[in-house]
This record gives structure tokens, C-alpha cells and sequence, in this order.
């Protein structure tokens, strides 16, 4: 249903950068629940703001229904 394949995400700001995604590879099932856990700054909203399509992973690929999220217009 979804996938996310080795998504990585960096944020750059200045001279300064930040690795808040280092390849993110999982699947999720149709009608599953699921929680996202972690300590604070591990990344979760950064990988919910990707899978919302609120912003752009740095490289990889998000997987909707077999079709590559590259696919789709923007
Ligand atoms: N807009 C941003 N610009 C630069 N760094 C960011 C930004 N948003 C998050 N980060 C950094 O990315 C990492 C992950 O943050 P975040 O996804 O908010 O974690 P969580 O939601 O798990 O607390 C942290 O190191 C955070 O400081
Ligand atoms: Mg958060």
C-alpha cells in the first residue's frame, strides 16, 4: 500500500547540515495501525512530514499503491 524505500533526508541550513533521515526502508499494510516511537529529534516528524507529502525526502523513493511518488504530478 505504502512503502518507503531508503529514504534519506538532510537539512540544510548555512554552513550546517543535518542527516535526520539515513535510509528508511519499511511497509505498511492496508488498515494497519501504526506507532511511530522515539527519543526526541530522531526523526519522527520529519518522516511523518514525508509521508504526508508536506515536504521532499532528499533521496529514495515513497511507494503509493505501486506507483512511485516521482510519478505523480506535483
Ligand atoms: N526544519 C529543520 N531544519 C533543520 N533541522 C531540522 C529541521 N527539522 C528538524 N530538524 C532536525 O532533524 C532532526 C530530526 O528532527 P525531528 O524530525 O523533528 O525529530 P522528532 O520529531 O523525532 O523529535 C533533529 O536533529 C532536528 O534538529
Ligand atoms: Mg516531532
Amino acid at each position: 500500500m505504502l512503502g518507503l524505500e531508503n529514504i534519506t533526508k538532510e537539512y540544510v541550513t548555512g554552513d550546517s547540515k543535518v542527516e535526520a533521515l539515513k535510509g528508511i526502508t519499511l511497509q505498511f499494510r492496508k488498515n494497519e495501525f501504526v506507532s511511530i516511537l522515539g527519543q526526541s529529534g530522531c526523526g519522527k516528524t520529519t518522516l511523518l512530514n514525508l509521508i504526508g507529502g508536506l515536504d521532499r525526502y532528499t533521496t529514495g523513493d515513497l511507494v503509493i499503491n505501486g506507483n512511485s511518488k516521482k510519478d505523480f504530478k506535483r
